[in-house]
């Protein structure tokens, strides 16, 4: 007999369907989706990372289990001032909340602090072919740009970021376009491991946004604004004062149209079309929006107001970043709590992970 069906057993029947209930929201709560994403800090945050990654992470901690972390052991395979890169990675943390994640409900932390994250590396690294490697666009240009360091840590960091999202067994990782290449392989890498071992490791999707998953230098708009290339003049980061950001978007890279026309056409016109980008992703207005409020215009005009989108959107987070920067003893507490939540998660997964490859238990 079911339970409902019990005979005059009004209170049983509801006391069973509570129960049902709360099985039922536990099972939700545990088939949470995971989110997972991370950035080096090899440089002060650009408006680049804001619009391709962090601005996709906030406001998912109501649907996902979210874990982002600062990925220092990434920055040191191009040459870090150890200070810096200190300093780098605790500031970052402060932006990360300053963007509007709450570490009571995301996971924040250092990858170093996890140490699972490096032994996973050297198992996907057996896991992971040289040709594949080889393949990297990423590894290409920074060997390019590092010609005097072209190490093996550079080479391989495509197994490390495998094991840096695989430990999670996330469903997404939220990148910019650059890091699609990445993503693509840790799921090849992870088909392969569950090729051997059976289901090991969960398959994870790119997450990418429709706008802003690739922007790009505002005096170079054929290239990537990037935060560690020192030759990148065209960038803006989140801790810029609104003087310097107006600067570098009034003297932001257009091109030679006399109409001084604001359309948009990435092949033929991409200064004018990044810029459209930007002012898309802080305002949320259509392309077609865009050219119809600067239609007749001109550069003139559209310049300094994508400067001042760009200013009111920073404005709070460069605030609230200063605030917590001066907290360390705030940011350490949240970067350990950050720490003992990660391992937990890793540890699960790298156990599993070292029986099937046959390591002894210690
Ligand atoms: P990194 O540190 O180069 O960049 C961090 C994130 O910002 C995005 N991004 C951009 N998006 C749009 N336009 C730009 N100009 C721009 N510049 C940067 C990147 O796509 C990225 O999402 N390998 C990663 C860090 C990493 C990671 C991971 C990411 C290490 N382990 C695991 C996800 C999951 C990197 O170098 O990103």
């Amino acid at each position: 007999m079911s339970p409902a069906s019990a005979p005059g057993k009004t209170l049983g029947r509801r006391a069973w369907e509570f129960e049902e209930k709360v099985v039922k929201e536990m099972e939700q709560q545990e088939a949470k989706k995971v989110m997972l994403s991370g950035i080096q800090p090899s440089g002060d945050l650009t408006l680049g990372s804001y619009l391709g990654a962090i601005k996709n992470w906030s406001s998912r901690a109501e649907q996902f289990d979210c874990y982002y972390f600062m990925a220092d052991l990434h920055a040191i395979t191009v040459r870090q001032d150890p200070a810096l890169l200190r300093r780098r990675t605790l500031e970052q943390l402060a932006q990360y909340i300053a963007c509007g994640l709450d570490p009571e409900r995301n996971t924040l932390f250092v990858q170093s602090h996890v140490p699972q994250h490096a032994e996973l590396g050297w198992v996907l690294n057996c896991y992971t072919m040289f040709g594949e490697l080889s393949r990297m666009t990423q590894f290409k240009d920074k060997s390019a740009k590092n010609a005097d360091n072209i190490n093996g840590g550079l080479f391989t960091y495509p197994a490390l970021m495998a094991a840096d999202i695989l430990l999670y067994q996330p469903d997404y990782i939220p990148v910019g376009e650059d890091q699609k290449q990445h993503v693509e392989l840790t799921r090849n890498i992870a088909q392969r491991f569950n090729g051997i071992y059976g289901d090991v490791f969960k398959i994870p999707e790119p997450y990418i946004p429709k706008v802003g998953a690739r922007i790009m230098s505002l005096t170079n708009p054929t290239s990537k604004m990037s935060k560690s290339d020192n030759g990148d003049t065209g960038r803006v980061t989140l801790m810029d004062d609104p003087a310097h950001i107006m600067k570098q978007f009034k003297r932001a890279v257009t091109d030679s149209d006399t109409q001084n026309c604001v359309r948009y056409d990435p092949e033929n016109k991409p200064g004018v079309a990044n810029l459209m980008t930007i002012y898309s992703a802080v305002t949320g207005k259509s392309m077609a929006e865009i050219e119809a409020e600067f239609d007749g215009l001109g550069y003139g005009a559209f310049k300094p107001a994508v400067g001042e989108a760009v200013v009111e959107t920073l404005r709070p987070i460069r605030e609230k970043a200063q605030r917590l920067i001066a907290d360390k003893a705030y940011l350490e507490g949240v970067y350990r709590a950050g720490r003992e939540k990660a391992s937990y998660a890793a540890q699960k997964t790298l156990r599993k992970v070292y029986k099937k490859v046959g390591f002894l238990a210690p």
